[in-house]
């Protein structure tokens, strides 16, 4: 407990490639929020290498928890438990985070509870606008996810559309990849493209009227392959700022159009949207501009909380810890654990 009697949670996260830790007081309050990135030992192979990931996050776990910790004047002691990610993401990295909890977990005699990363990511809402309105209609844009959820609570959601392919995330990283553009490719398209201009090149915009609220990617990417293996045929590299602007205005069209319908169809109090894909500025006027436009609440989580993060999984992890949802020693990753799926 703090002070103001509020339960303490420390959180982990390691479903993907960054190692974090965080402790956040009451569900709100972030104490401390520590992420060691691994980008630079992903860069050289242009994407993540699934079993570098998890043996970076061997190495890195207990000091990250440490800083969270120290950064927090945080003792074991205080805490009231510990929140962890079990799924979606990689299994090795899920499980090098979850053995970690399990052993604090019985080494400072406090409960566990698991938590879902994408339902985290639509929870980081809260972590910059406390009270949020319910039910809220969430965009959760990342690398690994492309998901419309509606949060009825913390830990009522319900997942409304889906990727079919692609998430907006990886089509983004990997023609930035294939352009040669940096990694990681979102924020280094994002660069590129305030250079360039969105209507210099023809894209689709992929089931925008189809396929109820979900979304696919996968024809975009290749419709951009096939572009850039066109514009590059007359040499210099500016066509690649056109490009990766016109590809970033291609993406958001369809979110922000299937947000929007989304949340008038099912009636949503306020529009949200978090995970990486959402630090994009691009994204963010566009979304605001939509919601302006209709008169509609918009929720952003701040950038900081937009990329993998544990400060979302502690203060979803208070939530249940007052529901006493705890986990089982036998809880094991869950690789594929949809958003609202027990
Ligand atoms: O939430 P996150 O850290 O990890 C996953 O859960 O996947 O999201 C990472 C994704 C990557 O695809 C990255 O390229 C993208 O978010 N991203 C961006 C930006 N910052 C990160 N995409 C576009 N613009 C950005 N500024
Ligand atoms: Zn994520």
């Amino acid at each position: 407990m703090d002070r103001d009697g509020r339960e303490i949670v420390l959180g982990i996260e390691t479903s993907c490639d960054d190692t974090c830790a965080a402790v956040v007081a009451g569900g709100t309050e972030v104490l401390s929020s520590v992420v060691s990135s691994q980008d630079p030992l992903h860069a050289r192979f242009g994407g993540i290498v699934p079993e570098h990931a998890s043996r970076k996050h061997l190495e890195l776990i207990v000091p990250v928890i440490d800083q969270a910790l120290d950064t927090a004047a945080v003792s074991s002691a205080s805490l009231a438990c510990i929140a962890v990610t079990t799924g979606p993401g990689l299994v090795g990295s899920l499980l090098v985070g979850l053995s970690t909890a399990k052993a604090l977990s019985l080494a400072w005699g406090i409960p566990l509870v698991a938590v879902n990363h994408v339902e985290a990511h639509a929870y980081s809402l809260c972590l910059r606008h406390g009270n949020v309105p319910e039910p809220h209609l969430c965009l959760t844009v990342s690398g690994g996810h492309t998901a419309l959820i509606m949060v009825e609570s913390p830990l009522r959601t319900r997942t409304v559309g889906t990727t079919l392919d692609d998430s907006a995330g990886e089509a983004l990283d990997k023609i930035a990849a294939h352009l040669g553009l940096g990694y990681p490719g979102g924020p280094a398209l994002e660069e590129w493209a305030a250079k360039g201009d969105p209507h210099s090149v023809a894209l689709p915009r992929p089931v925008i009227d189809s396929h109820g609220f979900d979304f696919s990617f996968s024809g975009l990417k290749t419709a951009a392959l096939l572009e850039a293996k066109r514009l590059s045929s007359g040499g210099g590299a500016a066509w690649k700022a056109d490009l990766a602007a016109s590809l970033q205005a291609a993406v958001v069209d369809v979110l922000v159009h299937k947000t929007f319908t989304a949340a008038q169809h099912f009636e949503a109090r306020a529009v949200g949207a978090c995970g990486g894909v959402a630090s994009n500025l691009y994204l963010r006027e566009s979304l605001a501009r939509q919601a302006k436009a209709e008169g509609v609440q918009l929720l952003l989580a701040s950038h900081e909380f937009c990329t993998d993060n544990a400060a979302m999984v502690a203060g979803l992890g208070w939530h249940l810890f007052r529901e006493q949802s705890f986990a089982s020693w036998q809880v094991d990753a869950r690789p594929s654990w949809r958003p609202g799926e027990e």
